[in-house]
């Protein structure tokens, strides 16, 4: 094996040690989006029946809008992932559309839904001592999807907490999102043409009034107001739309997160960017939000998306180009100095890239141990298809899953001209320090969904 890989293989070997500190972490709060996600497994020639009844035509896909207007929406985003072979998430306002999904879409499972939702799953496990999440509409089939564990809350309208697993609100609605997937090397038939999946992955169709209003909890409120958090790791934001109203609603939350941080100054506060569709959300997200808190997470798609917003005529030019680790860098650097976000992280596919304020308070050994740790996590979860148990965070380092694949991080290394970054994965960046993980790769994974929530929030919480 060649000196590098046994460097990070030695580096990977150190999971459990990780693991064993996280007992010492106290509050990590996840606001603000939890729903429920029916799983649909959809088969080619499924879809090329939808696409013959709706008469889906190619030009459709190709130059329609990114919501759900019609059923016939459904299935045409449906394909439209499908054939890219990419994920997307498209939001309608109309309870007919979902009444048909209910009633057309055979789902295979439950579970859990929404960032805030995962990711408190997440550290119920990963045994933080409260792992608190805010939750929009709590009935019981909600409640279902929440880990059974004695440490992972909610709050109730007396700003309480209670076990999110036993907590009960019969009055409100389940939030239902439909994740349709799809695997690789799957056929459709769409106008007479065929089309093979180049890659698994899957289409979200979402009806959720009150994700999609950011309706939050004063329960909650007054909770964070009054006990504060250590990690308090936000997203939701990306389900509004500026016809929703969704603006002001960004509009008033700014004062409160301003206030928790006055509060709460040792509190970090993370934001998961998360695919935003609708640009002028994405734009208030990134001029309001994302400069009010200590560290942004996002993957590839998603930093294009950023960049088509702050610096569109270098989009224009960039967007068609392989996203690969060093364009990456700069995209990042570029959404850094917009933002001033102290801490950004990239999570993509063979590499973490974090950058970060040479004086922020996570130094940058501790990051790299929560990178490494999160790559740990996401590829337990991809192998295995869940996060249950505390044993299941390891299932990958047990497997022997643990020589990462080098090429990324070697191109970044050549490319910044920064050796070390190769053999530590630390370095300075100008001003900033970066620290780049080469991750694990699981050949065959069984699941996506919810990954990026993963990494984001594994690597900040473990970050010690
Ligand atoms: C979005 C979707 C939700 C899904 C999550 C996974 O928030 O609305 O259904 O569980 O992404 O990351």
């Amino acid at each position: 094996m060649q000196k590098n890989e046994q460097i990070w293989q030695q580096r990977y070997l150190a999971a459990p040690k990780q693991l064993s500190k996280l007992k010492n972490v106290g509050t990590v709060i996840a606001a603000f989006n939890t729903n429920i996600d029916a799983v649909v497994k959809i088969r080619g020639d499924e879809l090329s029946k939808l696409a013959e009844q709706f008469d889906l035509k190619i030009a459709d896909i190709k130059n329609g809008v990114n919501q759900l207007c019609s059923v016939r929406d459904v299935v045409r985003g449906i394909c439209k992932c499908f054939i890219n072979g990419i994920a997307e998430e498209w939001l309608c306002q109309d309870a007919a559309i979902a009444e048909w999904m209910q009633k057309n879409l055979q789902y295979e499972r439950l579970q859990m839904g929404g960032q805030a939702g995962i990711i408190a799953n997440l550290a119920a496990v990963l045994g933080v001592k409260r792992a608190i999440v805010h939750t929009a509409s709590h009935p019981k089939k909600q409640a279902e999807q929440f880990l059974h564990y004695k440490n992972l809350y909610a709050v109730d309208e007396n700003a309480e907490l209670q076990q999110a697993s036993t907590m009960n609100r019969v009055n409100d609605d389940a939030l239902i999102h439909y994740i349709i997937e799809f695997d690789k090397g799957e056929c459709c038939t769409i106008e007479g043409q065929n089309f093979t999946a180049p890659r698994a992955n899957r289409f979200i169709a979402t009806y959720d009034p009150a994700n999609m209003h950011l309706k939050i909890n004063d329960g909650f409120i007054k909770y964070v107001d009054e006990n504060g958090y250590d990690f308090l790791v936000l997203s939701g934001f990306h389900n509004l739309t500026a016809k929703n109203g969704g603006e002001e609603r960004i509009g008033e939350i700014v004062p409160l997160i301003k206030n928790w941080r006055e509060h709460y100054p040792s509190g970090v506060i993370h934001l998961e960017l998360a695919s935003t569709q609708d640009k002028v959300i994405r734009r208030v997200i990134l001029e309001k939000i994302a400069p009010l808190v200590d560290s942004l997470g996002l993957n590839e798609r998603e930093a294009i998306d950023a960049i088509e917003i702050i610096a569109p005529d270098y989009y224009k030019k960039n967007k068609n180009e392989v996203l690969e680790a060093a364009l990456m860098t700069e995209i990042l650097l570029k959404i850094k100095e917009k933002t001033q976000t102290p801490r950004i992280q990239l999570h993509m596919f063979g590499l973490y890239v974090t950058l970060q304020n040479a004086d922020f308070r996570i130094n940058v050994e501790q990051n790299r141990n929560g990178m490494l740790f999160a790559a740990v996590v996401a590829a337990s979860k991809a192998g295995y298809g869940k996060i249950e148990k505390p044993e299941d965070l390891l299932w990958s380092n047990i497997q022997n899953i643990n020589v990462p694949e080098l090429a990324e991080l070697q191109k970044l290394s050549e490319c910044l001209n920064m050796p070390e970054l190769l053999s530590d994965g630390i370095a300075k960046l100008g001003k900033y320090d970066i620290i780049a993980v080469p991750t694990l790769i699981v050949p065959k994974p069984l699941t996506l969904v919810g990954m990026g929530d993963t990494i984001s929030s594994v690597s900040l919480v473990s970050a010690i």
